[in-house]
């Protein structure tokens, strides 16, 4: 069976945008992991607010979604739903390019509920794409103490995102090897 490949996808295209910090934490320990690592950062794609005028970064996003067998969303909450940068990118799919395909969610605010409400708005939305959310999520609260900018971060996080990458990358073995 060939190696498992998953997307973390970085939901914050914000000037000083704190999510990079965990984002970049789950990356490095991912790297660890029997799976091929692929960084889709929507800071790199500059998606336009859609309206179906085909931009050539939508081929790009397109296509490297189709790459991935799994996702992790690493997704600030903004307004008590998930960033606009994050919803506008899915608008830009169907269900045919996130179909069976295991996500992952990581939440991340500065306040003390992490950013639940913005998944409880994916977890309402992700099912018309006929994926199939991973039960355990990551609500990473008081995101600037909890991660700083030199790396530092509240290792209670490292036992939270391993078992997310770890029911993430079995969920999907599970499913590759139907
Ligand atoms: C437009 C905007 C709306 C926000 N709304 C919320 C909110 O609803 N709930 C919350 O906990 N934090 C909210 N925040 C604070 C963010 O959690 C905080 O800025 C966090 O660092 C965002 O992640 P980012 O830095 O990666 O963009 C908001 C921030 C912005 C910029």
């Amino acid at each position: 069976m060939s190696q498992t490949v998953l997307g973390i996808i970085i939901g914050s295209v914000r000037k000083n945008r704190e999510s990079i910090k965990p984002a970049k934490v789950l990356i490095k320990m991912a790297e660890n992991l029997d799976c091929r690592v692929k960084i889709l950062d929507l800071l790199d794609y500059g998606l336009p607010v859609y309206d179906e005028s085909h931009p050539e970064a939508e081929k790009r996003w397109i296509q490297d979604i189709l790459a991935c067998d799994a996702l992790i969303m690493v997704f600030p909450e903004y307004n008590h739903v998930a960033s606009p940068a994050l919803l506008n990118a899915l608008d830009y799919l169907r269900e045919y390019e996130l179909r069976d395909k295991v996500v992952g969610l990581v939440s991340v605010s500065d306040g003390n509920f992490g950013g639940v409400r913005g998944q409880a708005v994916l977890k309402a939305s992700l099912p018309t794409f006929e994926c199939i959310l991973c039960p355990l999520t990551v609500a990473v609260r008081l995101v600037d103490k909890a991660f700083l900018g030199d790396g530092a971060y509240d290792k209670k996080y490292e036992s939270k995102f391993r078992n997310l990458l770890n029911a993430v990358l079995n969920l999907t073995l599970k499913l590759k090897s139907k």
